[in-house]
């Protein structure tokens, strides 16, 4: 039977989109990443690990809101904690941001479907394996992507890239030095930015230029989808948490950087820089140190760090992926 004109024309769209897996820690701007990587590239599965919030609510938030997504890929539960446990003992979350159930003040569908395993690695590896040219985009603590490199020497090499959510060319978010990715998992942060691999890093200097406002907020209320409806109430919960928090009615979305720099990477401006992260700092374990003097240029490991973003058109890209 012959494919009808948008049949095709969808075939042909997906056929073009990069393909990735998602290792995430949903999280409200997790969410607007996933609902964005839903129309802009071609999903072959999601992870998820202990971040935002612990492992098991982080991993329903993902299969709820891949349910409203319509996005029926695989999810595989990774980490329930970092490599290294701080000196506490007590694994670290963003609870007093994103709230206990990591997703605090939205509605979501019950799950569509129940996690397809627990060895978020393993499934990182097969991925890999399977999806030539895959990008693993990695928007939380990269404890899932240290095990894979570490059980897997070849697979940092085997992706096209990563594509980082993390990290800082200038301040921290949890620490006055670290951001909290990075800081949730210090070594593991270290064992991927060591390993190889083709790296593009969206700090929090590039993120917070891209930041929602009332007026966004009053834009996406407007729209009648239930994608709409649900980025309008994570934006509503962020407006009054920051308020709470920093007295802004104002949220960087972070974790949908990362997909634009894998889908959109002309939006950016990405200096190839060495890079490191401080692991014994009293006051800076967790920052991630990137090298721009002249003398440095031939220091190893490089990674692609995003300093620019043209905000107004990524913007225009989440707005765009929350239409029927
Ligand atoms: O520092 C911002 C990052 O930490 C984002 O990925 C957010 O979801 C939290 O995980
Ligand atoms: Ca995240």
């Amino acid at each position: 039977m012959e494919a009808t004109a948008s049949q095709s024309l969808r075939t042909e769209a997906t056929a073009s989109r990069v393909k990735i897996v998602i290792d995430c820690d949903p999280g409200h701007d997790d969410a607007l990443a996933l609902l964005l990587a839903s129309r802009v590239c071609d999903v072959v599965g999601v992870t998820t690990v202990s971040g935002n919030a612990p492992l098991g609510a982080v991993t329903n938030n993902a299969l709820r809101v891949l349910t409203l997504a319509n996005l029926e890929v695989p999810v595989h539960a990774g980490a329930d904690g970092p490599l290294v446990l701080p000196a506490d003992g007590v694994v670290p979350h963003a609870t007093h941001v994103h709230g206990a159930t990591g997703l605090n003040g939205v509605t979501l569908p019950e799950p569509g479907r129940a996690q397809s395993g627990d060895d978020a690695a393993g499934f990182l590896i097969d991925a890999s394996q399977r999806y030539p040219d895959l990008w693993l985009v990695a928007i939380g603590p990269l404890t899932n992507v240290a095990h894979a490199i570490r059980r897997d020497p070849v697979f940092a090499d085997r992706l096209a890239g990563i594509s980082i959510m993390g990290g800082s060319t200038t301040g921290g978010n949890v620490t006055a030095t670290a951001e909290f990715n990075v800081w949730a998992d210090p070594e593991a942060a270290d064992v991927v930015i060591r390993s190889g691999a083709h790296i593009r890093l969206c700090g929090l200097n590039l993120t917070h230029q891209v930041e929602t406002s009332a007026e966004l907020l009053e834009r996406i209320s407007a729209m009648a989808t239930s994608r709409a409806r649900f980025a309008a109430e994570v934006i509503t919960y962020l407006h009054r948490r920051m308020t709470e928090l920093r007295g802004r009615a104002a949220a960087a979305l972070h974790d949908p950087c990362a997909v634009l720099a894998v889908t959109h990477p002309s939006l950016f401006e990405f200096h190839r820089l060495p890079a490191a992260v401080e692991l014994t700092g009293t006051l800076t374990r967790g920052m991630t140190v990137f090298d721009q003097r002249h003398a440095a240029r031939h220091v190893t490991p490089q990674i692609d760090v995003a300093f620019h973003i043209d905000a107004t058109a990524a913007l225009a890209l989440i707005m765009k992926a929350l239409e029927a």
